[in-house]
């Protein structure tokens, strides 16, 4: 099989800088980790779900390194990213006599990845962690860029803090085992990417699309790293979102009021993400911003990524309205008004508000 070389994005926060390192079979050799600074103990979160299928993987690697290795295994699903299952984390930190220097090592999907470095920033004020995400989605997004947290009944991804991880670790090899729907969720990040950033991107999704579903070692390497590259290009300039980072949030606000609405874990973060991208697109066009060719571009490949593009029916009674209702609770909004990323011209996006009857010619015409 054709392995990729090792890839290195870098990304330059000052005291806070660090690298993803982006390859096959790297999560379990202890080289990975040679050059994070010593520790006498180490935790391991985890899920259910991963936990089975690498933790004991992991924690081999991290035996030469760490005197004390210990493991939290959390319920798996976003429904479980709350303030219950965080606990679970300090119990652990604290039940091992885990103390400042405890590096904390996030082996899972984004909500894995969220809750631990949300547990790493408050847990004595601020200890290390290192990010090993397992699905697409959080190689090319959630792991990196520093945003960590859990979600609130009233809001997704309502509590948490801005807070680096030491390193992230992508191990392609851990793909293999995500479900073919994790994985078109995690293509809707990855095509995120494009129409805010990088056209040149964007056609090369489209050209590459097959082999990507097809996870072919040499495309999924591409995809990662341009993914990761775009990132840090975006947080090098705006870590802590005052302006320019907002536009990562691109088809967030129509999806957060999908996940929010249908309850949490009904849609995936990546599915809700895609069709409210379309959305997005839709309202951009209606702004007079982008003509409708780049909106057909648009919905066309999130269709093909196997993502839904058509909007769920959140009420039977008001469904626009439920839509503003929700959209309303999203750390975008200000004075309880939303504000809406959208595509403003070629790789170029901007935060707009609009007229509530406008979003709801949106939502009217997106929507079953
Ligand atoms: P997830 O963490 O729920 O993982 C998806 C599913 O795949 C889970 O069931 C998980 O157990 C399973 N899984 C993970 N790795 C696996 C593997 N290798 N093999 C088999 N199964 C595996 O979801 P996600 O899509 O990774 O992340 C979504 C979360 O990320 C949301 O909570 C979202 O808010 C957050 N997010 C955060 C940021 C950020 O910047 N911090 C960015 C985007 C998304
Ligand atoms: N995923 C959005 C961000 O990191 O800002």
């Amino acid at each position: 099989m054709n392995v990729p070389d090792l890839q290195t994005v870098a990304i330059d926060l000052a005291d806070r800088s660090y690298h993803i390192a982006i390859r096959g079979s790297i999560f379990d050799n202890p080289l990975s980790y040679s050059e994070l600074p010593p520790a006498t103990s180490a935790l391991i979160v985890t899920n259910t779900t991963v936990g089975p299928l690498y933790a004991a993987r992991l924690q081999a690697a991290l035996q030469g390194k760490y005197t004390h290795i210990h493991t939290v295994t959390l319920p798996d699903g976003e429904v479980y990213k709350t303030w219950q299952t965080l606990n679970l984390i300090f119990d652990a930190l604290l039940q091992n006599g885990c103390d400042r220097k405890t590096v904390l090592f996030a082996l899972g999907g984004g909500v894995v990845g969220d809750m631990t470095g949300f547990a790493a920033a408050s847990y004595m004020r601020g200890v290390p962690f290192v990010q090993v995400p397992t699905t697409l989605l959080a190689q090319v997004d959630s792991s990196v860029g520093g945003k960590t947290g859990i979600n609130h009944p009233l809001g997704k991804n309502m509590i948490g803090a801005f807070y680096q991880p030491l390193k992230v670790v992508c191990d392609l090899d851990t793909l293999k085992t995500l479900p073919p729907r994790e994985l078109s969720a995690g293509l809707a990040e990855v095509i995120k990417y494009g129409p805010i950033a990088d056209l040149t991107f964007l056609t090369w999704i489209e050209a590459n699309i097959d082999a990507l579903i097809a996870q072919k070692p040499a495309a999924l390497a591409h995809a990662v790293k341009r993914s990761c590259e775009l990132k840090a290009w975006v947080v090098e300039q705006d870590e802590r979102e005052a302006g320019l980072r907002a536009i990562l949030n691109f088809g967030h606000t129509f999806g957060h009021a999908i996940e929010a609405g249908l309850g949490y874990g009904e849609w995936l973060h990546g599915e809700a993400v895609g069709c409210g991208m379309v959305m997005a697109a839709h309202l951009s066009q209606r702004l007079g911003l982008i003509d409708a060719a780049l909106v057909q571009r648009l919905t066309a490949l999130i269709q093909k990524a196997g993502l839904p593009t058509t909007g769920p029916r959140l009420s039977e009674a008001d469904n626009a309205g439920r839509y503003l209702e929700l959209m309303r609770v999203d750390k975008k909004a200000e004075g309880g008004e939303i504000r809406f990323v959208v595509i403003d011209g070629p790789a170029s996006a901007g935060v707009r508000t609009a007229p509530d009857a406008l979003v709801r010619e949106v939502i009217n015409f997106c929507c079953a």
